[in-house]
């Protein structure tokens, strides 16, 4: 099958991996209301073009908290990339986002070390599920700082697992043998003990400040939905926030990620970046949410659709492919740069 976009990739993929890795990658909570939603409220969204701006060919470069990018588009963490290119696993994404000149958040739940991950030298930043333990969280924060990840990612809306059905169905609880957390192994291979990691409803405001004391690491909040929580993240120090439902795997029935995105870019008013994640599948997709108010958008299930269909290389694709759509996007919308679109660009379907 000839591949021409990010969704072609999923059913290349589909056809490769073990039926129960693929149900891991693609499914959500429960009825996966959340999952479709993310998709439809972009479709939702119309783009108005502007016309006759002499605007050239568009410049996508980017910058988001001190990070150069050539584009707008993050690698969102994503667990267990050997389920889906075993023999390298995060390795080969890193390499191919580090091709591109994108950042890529490394999952703390990563199938090889986060030193292992920096090795291919792009540009990092770290995935930490706050551990109820503080002294091993800090020693991973040490860990992501030493391996050069330029911030932090605190994940914040995952008190507990999500209800994954899919997951039940299949009964796939464990990783196969020698497939592993590989940042959560103890010390020495010798012992071969991986910790568990610790989703815990404890975890509160306080952590983020400790956090805050703890490490110069910019530090983003992922998973938030609610204006009140930005404007809260914002008195409490963080320097950026992730606008995410988990791609749909945490709370079902939660709104689409990109409907929240202009609150909570009203809320924020320009004080923080902001970055959307949750169903940007298209170039159209990434411009609406840079109307919006974001600074960039992450991606999540499509970087594993290539990464299975092809490793590096199917990364690589993915990622040119949304760079060709977005330069596309922004040309046909009379805009130069990211800069140039305003929110007045982008209306409800079937609205005036
Ligand atoms: C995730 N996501 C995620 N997020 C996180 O903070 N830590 C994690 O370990 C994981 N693991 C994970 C595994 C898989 C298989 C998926 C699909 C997602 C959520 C991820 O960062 C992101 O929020 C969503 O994937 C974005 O939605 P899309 O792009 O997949 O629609």
């Amino acid at each position: 099958m000839r591949v021409v976009n990010l969704r072609d990739f999923e059913d290349v993929a589909r056809e490769k991996l073990d039926p129960v890795f693929y149900d891991y990658f693609a499914s959500g909570a429960q009825d996966e209301v959340t999952v479709a939603a993310n998709e439809a409220a972009y479709r939702r969204l119309a783009l108005v073009p502007r016309i006759l701006r002499g605007a050239g060919l568009p410049s996508l470069a980017t910058r988001v908290l001190g990070c150069a990018a050539s584009m707008p588009v993050m690698l969102a963490p994503t667990a267990f990339h050997r389920l889906a290119w075993p023999s390298e696993g995060e390795a080969a994404t890193a390499r191919a986002a580090r091709d591109a000149g994108v950042i890529m958040i490394a999952a703390m739940l990563s199938t090889i070390t986060v030193e292992e991950i920096a090795a291919a030298g792009g540009t990092l930043w770290f995935q930490l599920y706050v551990q109820p333990d503080r002294g091993f969280t800090e020693s991973l924060v040490r860990r992501a700082e030493a391996a050069g990840c330029r911030a932090l990612v605190v994940t914040v809306d995952s008190p507990a697992l999500g209800r994954n059905e899919r997951g039940d169905r299949n009964d796939f609880h464990d990783l196969p043998p020698g497939v592993f957390c590989a940042n959560l192994r103890g010390d020495g291979w010798s012992n071969g003990h991986v910790r568990q990691v610790v989703l815990s409803p404890e975890i509160s405001w306080s952590h983020v400040e400790w956090l805050r004391e703890v490490t110069r690491l910019p530090i983003l909040l992922k998973g938030v939905l609610h204006p009140e929580d930005a404007r809260l993240a914002v008195e409490n120090g963080v320097d950026g926030l992730i606008v995410s439902n988990h791609g749909g795997r945490q709370l079902d029935t939660t709104p689409a990620s990109i409907d929240r995105l202009p609150v909570i870019a009203d809320a924020v008013a320009g004080r923080v970046p902001l970055i959307v994640d949750g169903g940007v599948r298209r170039g159209t997709d990434v411009v609406k949410a840079l109307a919006l108010g974001a600074s960039a958008v992450a991606i999540g299930r499509p970087v594993l659709w290539g990464l299975a269909a092809d490793g590096s290389e199917g990364v690589a694709a993915v990622l040119a492919l949304l760079r060709r759509e977005i330069e596309n996007a922004l040309t046909l919308c009379g805009a130069a740069s990211a800069g140039d679109l305003g929110r007045d660009q982008v209306v409800r379907q079937g609205m005036p």
